[in-house]
């Protein structure tokens, strides 16, 4: 992939100014504004359409390339208190997940270094040269007590290495060797924790935990260590103590709190998972903030990023009037291309028309950067996973990662950032597994749809609905969701409950939404986190690691925290599956006279989605599907409108609701594995008419857009945004 790259930010009102960071190995590109209707190029749909806007910035740029540095580490500045001339101890505890990997820093300045080397053991490097090793090789995922130490009088250098646990045939080591003569020492460098400074390159990057690193101006005796070991207070060393770090001080920020006199605070660069166990965890508390002393650990990844800090190499001011929606800005060179998007919004309080859709931009930055899993074509008739393997190469070579990836150790990705590219978010992306488009592409169905029927519509985001508030949807008849709106804060589900409670209407055009607890951090709000845990998940959160480091909130679904989707919407998160969708068969009430209009112009033998779909083939029913569930809160009122059947056994019941793994979860035979179309009524006029689908926005467009998906939906949104009341009987 030779040409790529973001904005910030990522949605912007008219009259503001978007910044563009491009990475180009080509020498020259052109740059062009463009409004996204249309992506999919798949020939059976309408193909892609785009608006070209006149803009100051189109025009051709001179190429640069910019590149990913990815790596967590803590960075202190020079300070003359680290003075490692006059002898000096280090003494943390470590987790290690890679010890295997090469030399990694654990605490670095200059050419004194405490590492894993390239063997696994931990080593004292100083002046450059190794001067004593531990013997011991670390093992994977298992806590040790370190230190090191080096005496200026007598040359003494030590490393002390003891397992948190009684390990047979090794109990620990301590190793002494005599540095003769004096090493050289550097003055004037900052120290970092997990990685080590090469030549102004920060490298070395260290994979695991780290907990409360503290340094000594003098080598301490080996009792005054075995104390360390032992838990002492700091208290004892008050007279030799230069630093302390305490990580479990500030988790929701960037700073590593220095609880020594001294006040030599670190910043926590790159976003490494805070809030993290330490070695003396007892499990009896998973509250972070309860029990702040176990919680003492950062754990640090090589490819943790939460910033490419590119240069910007153009920006827009965005010329008032400009209509909202979705743009991108277009860049090529040769046969090279790009899309990279961003968003107009309205002001707060100006809507410019009567219907509000939600970009699920949260949901966009979860799948962002996903690694296509090689995973065999058995169950995915449709997938392509031969396309786009220059953007996988480009993603997985840059340590870029989704929230549905692990990182390079084996542990889960937490986070999300907006400010790297994100390839697999574009207008034109076919998502491999699926053979067809998914979020941003999959979203642009509905915006090409709501052109061709001449629907007016604000576009803006999840995060500017999570900063903004109620006051955002205030003025529009009716909020409509993208195809998959998953990832959702809770001020976002306070501000469209505060809209419905008022009289708001909402068309949930998706499947599995409303889903994972996901936070803003509040210092980058480009930021996203979750924690998986409790849901269907491609990955765990370790036991103690269910809090948002960001927040202090409890992560996992929303279902666990009395807020699942059902409630909101009628339904909530069922099944999933990748082969093919199915069709709806009207249920009892679709015949109710409240949903008449809804189904106007649809026979009452009539299959919903009984067709041809750019979204897994056929069908207006599948990918991520939900269901009706009283017991979840689906409320009495509710109209079961619709339900599919017959999805194949490709499609599992979630696992939150399979208890137990055994055959009979498959969609042939489970009952829960269908998804449901329902409609209910709100305070005050209001109303939610919900699909419970994915993979229905990808039947809008079939036969010329006259189908009875594009029916139904035009039906509901067009009496949702006008001033006419609901038939309540
Ligand atoms: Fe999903």
């Amino acid at each position: 992939m030779k040409l790529t790259g973001y904005t910030d930010p990522m949605s912007v009102r008219a009259g503001d100014t978007v910044r563009f960071m491009v990475s180009s190995e080509l020498p020259k590109y052109k740059a062009e504004i463009v409004r996204l209707i249309h992506g999919d190029p798949n020939p059976k749909g309408p193909g892609t359409k785009f608006e070209r806007i006149k803009a100051s910035v189109n025009k051709e740029y001179k190429g640069r390339v910019q590149e990913i540095r990815g790596g967590s580490y803590v960075q202190v500045p020079a300070n003359p208190l680290l003075d490692f001339a006059q002898g000096f101890t280090i003494q943390m505890w470590i987790r290690p997940t890679t010890p295997k990997k090469g030399e990694q820093g654990i605490v670095t300045s200059g050419s004194t270094r405490l590492v894993v080397d390239k063997d696994g053991q931990v080593a004292l490097k100083l002046g450059g040269k190794v001067a004593v090793r531990s013997g011991l090789a670390l093992g994977e995922h298992e806590w040790y007590f370190v230190a090191a130490s080096w005496d200026a009088k007598s040359g003494a250098a030590k490393v002390y290495l003891y397992p948190d646990r009684w390990l047979e045939p090794h109990t620990g080591s301590t190793v002494e060797k005599k540095i003769i003569p004096k090493p050289s020492f550097e003055n004037g460098k900052p120290l970092l924790v997990a990685a080590a400074l090469e030549k102004g390159e920060v490298t070395a990057h260290y994979n695991g935990k780290i907990e409360n690193p503290r340094l000594f101006n003098r080598a301490l005796s080996d009792s005054e260590v075995e104390s360390l070991h032992s838990g002492a207070s700091l208290t004892a060393f008050a007279d030799s103590l230069v630093a302390a770090w305490d990580f479990a001080i500030g988790s929701s920020t960037q700073r590593a709190t220095d609880t020594s006199s001294n006040m030599l605070h670190g910043t926590v660069m790159n976003m490494p998972l805070r809030a993290s166990t330490g070695h003396n965890w007892t499990g009896d508390e998973y509250k972070f903030d309860r029990a702040p002393e176990q919680y003492g650990a950062i754990h640090f990844h090589d490819d943790d990023i939460d910033d490419a800090r590119w240069d910007a190499d153009f920006e827009w001011a965005v010329p008032k009037g400009t209509r909202s929606g979705f743009y991108a800005a277009y860049i090529t060179s040769g046969k090279e291309h790009d899309f990279i998007p961003f968003f107009v919004r309205p002001k707060v309080g100006e809507a410019s028309a009567p219907i509000a859709y939600l970009a699920p931009t949260n949901t966009y930055l979860a799948y962002g950067n996903e690694h296509i899993p090689g995973i065999t074509t058995e169950w995915l008739p449709n997938a392509k996973l031969d396309l786009h393997q220059e953007e996988r190469k480009y993603v997985i070579a840059n340590g870029l990662n989704s929230m549905y990836d692990h990182h390079r150790d084996g542990s889960g990705v937490a986070y999300a950032t907006r400010k790297v590219p994100i390839p697999n978010i574009r207008p034109d992306y076919v998502s491999p597994p699926r053979g067809g488009p998914h979020c941003l592409a999959a979203d642009l169905y509905l915006i090409d749809w709501m052109e061709k029927k001449g629907f007016e519509y604000d576009v803006f985001i999840d995060e500017d609905l999570h900063l903004d508030g109620p006051e955002l949807l205030a003025p529009y008849k009716v909020l409509v969701t993208g195809s998959h709106p998953e990832y959702w804060s809770g001020p976002m589900l306070d501000a469209v409950e505060a809209y419905l409670a008022n009289g708001g209407r909402l068309m949930y055009l998706g499947g599995n939404g409303f889903y994972w607890v996901t936070s803003f951090d509040k210092e980058r709000p480009h930021v996203i986190e979750i924690r998986r845990w409790g849901g269907t998940e491609s990955w765990k959160a370790e036991p103690g690691g269910y809090y948002h480091s960001t927040t202090g909130e409890l992560g996992g679904v929303w279902r666990n925290r009395n807020r699942a989707p059902q409630k909101l919407t009628g339904v909530g998160f069922t099944a999933q599956g990748f082969d093919q969708n199915q069709a709806y068969k009207r249920q009892p009430g679709s015949f109710d006279k409240r949903a008449k209009f809804i189904f106007e112009g649809v026979d009452k033998d009539e299959n919903v989605g009984d067709f041809d779909s750019l979204v897994l083939n056929w069908g207006a029913a599948g990918d991520e599907i939900d269901r009706y569930d009283s017991a979840l809160g689906t409320p009495p009122h509710t109209l079961l409108l619709a339900s599919s059947f017959d999805h194949t056994d490709a499609y599992l019941l979630v696992i939150e609701d399979a208890g137990i793994n055994m055959p009979g979860l498959g969609g042939s035979t489970h009952p829960m594995v269908h998804a449901d179309m329902t409609y209910m009524e709100t305070p005050k006029g209001g109303g939610v008419f919900s699909v419970g689908s994915i993979s229905w926005m990808g039947s809008l467009s079939y036969n010329g857009y006259d189908n009875n998906v594009s029916r139904v939906t035009e039906n509901v949104l067009r009496r949702f945004q006008s001033q006419e009341p609901l038939p309540n009987k």
